[in-house]
C-alpha cells in the first residue's frame, strides 16, 4: 500500500486514548447485523490484533489509557461507546440495550475518579458515546447520528453539556447503526463518509458543510473502513479496507493498517474500540 508521511517525523498530534482489552469479549447476543453468535471468535487472536492497535498508536506518539474489563460485558472492548468529551466536559452515555447498559457505570466512575481533569455529565437520554457522537475541531462542531441507538434529543443534551453546535444526521442502513461505522473525521476541518448511510436530507447537509470530504464506497463502508482514527497525519484504519486505505494515502494521509477481523465479528473495528479524551 502506498503511504505518504506529510511531515519528517510522520507524526499528528498527540492524542491520548480510552482502550479496554478484550479479556471477556465474545458474541454471546446479536444487536447489530454484523454479530452472528454461531459464528465463534478466536479471543486469543482479538487479544493479539487488539494488542497490535494500541502498540501502533504508542509507536505513532500517542498515549494509551486503559479502562478495566469487566466479566459479564462482552462489548466493553468497544470503549468508543462509552461517553464523549469535549475540552475537559463529559457527556456520558446511556447504551440502547440492557446487554450492554452496565457498560455505562464503568465510564462514568473512570471520568468522576479523576474531577481534576474531567467534568463528567450524567445523560438523561439514550446515547452510546462516540459510536454517535464526532468533534471537528476546526468549526468546533459536533457531528451526531441518529435512528438506530442514539436518541436524537441527546443531541440536543450533549450541545448544551459540551457548549458546541450539533448537527443532526440521520443513518438510514442497519450495517452502519453508529455515525463511526459511516463517517470520520481526518484532520482538524475534513471528514470522510458513506454518502448511502445517510438520509437524502443529511447527505445534502454533509455536501454542504464539507465540500471537500473523501467521499467512500460502499465496499469501503462493508470493509469497516470508516471505522477509523486519525491523528490528522497518520490514519488508522482495519486492514480489510485496502481501498480507502490507497485513496486517503493520495489525499496525502500516511495509512496504519490494523486486521481487527475478529472484532468485525462483534461489529466494531479501530474506532469502536478507541475512545479519544479531549481534554
Ligand atoms: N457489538 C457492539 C454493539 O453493537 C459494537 C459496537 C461498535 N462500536 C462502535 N463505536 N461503533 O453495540
Amino acid at each position: 500500500m502506498q503511504t505518504y508521511a506529510r511531515n519528517s517525523a510522520g507524526r499528528g498530534d498527540s492524542r491520548t486514548f480510552l482502550m479496554c482489552r478484550p479479556s471477556h469479549y465474545a458474541v454471546e447476543y446479536a444487536i447489530n447485523p454484523w454479530m452472528d453468535t454461531s459464528q465463534p471468535v478466536d479471543a486469543a487472536l482479538a487479544a493479539s490484533q487488539w494488542e497490535t492497535l494500541k502498540d501502533a498508536y504508542l509507536a505513532h506518539g500517542h498515549e494509551v489509557v486503559e479502562l478495566e474489563p469487566q466479566p459479564g460485558l462482552p462489548d466493553m472492548v468497544f470503549s468508543a461507546n462509552g461517553a464523549f468529551s469535549v475540552d475537559g466536559r463529559v457527556y456520558g452515555a446511556r447504551f440502547r440495550y440492557p446487554e450492554r447498559s452496565d457498560e455505562a457505570a464503568s465510564h462514568a466512575d473512570w471520568y468522576a475518579d479523576r474531577p481534576d481533569d474531567w467534568a463528567f455529565h450524567a445523560p438523561r437520554f439514550v446515547n452510546e458515546g462516540e459510536g454517535d457522537f464526532t468533534y471537528v475541531e476546526g468549526p468546533g462542531l459536533i457531528l451526531a447520528g441518529w435512528g438506530f441507538r442514539t436518541d436524537p434529543a441527546a443531541h440536543a443534551e450533549a450541545g448544551e453539556v459540551l457548549r458546541r453546535p450539533v448537527v443532526s444526521l440521520r443513518l438510514v442502513d442497519d450495517r452502519y447503526y453508529h455515525l463511526d461505522t459511516a463517517l470520520a473525521v481526518l484532520d482538524d476541518r475534513r471528514i470522510c463518509y458513506l454518502p448511502e448511510a445517510f438520509s437524502a436530507d443529511s447527505q445534502v447537509m454533509l455536501r454542504n458543510l464539507f465540500p471537500d470530504a473523501v467521499i467512500a464506497t460502499e465496499e469501503d463502508g462493508a470493509a469497516f473502513g470508516l471505522n477509523f482514527v486519525s491523528d490528522g497525519e497518520n490514519v488508522f484504519i482495519n486492514a480489510e479496507a485496502e481501498a480507502l486505505g490507497e485513496k486517503l494515502a493520495a489525499e496525502g494521509f500516511t495509512v496504519v493498517p490494523i486486521d481487527l477481523s475478529e472484532l468485525k465479528k462483534g461489529g466494531g473495528s479501530v474506532k469502536c474500540c478507541t475512545a479519544e479524551l479531549r481534554r
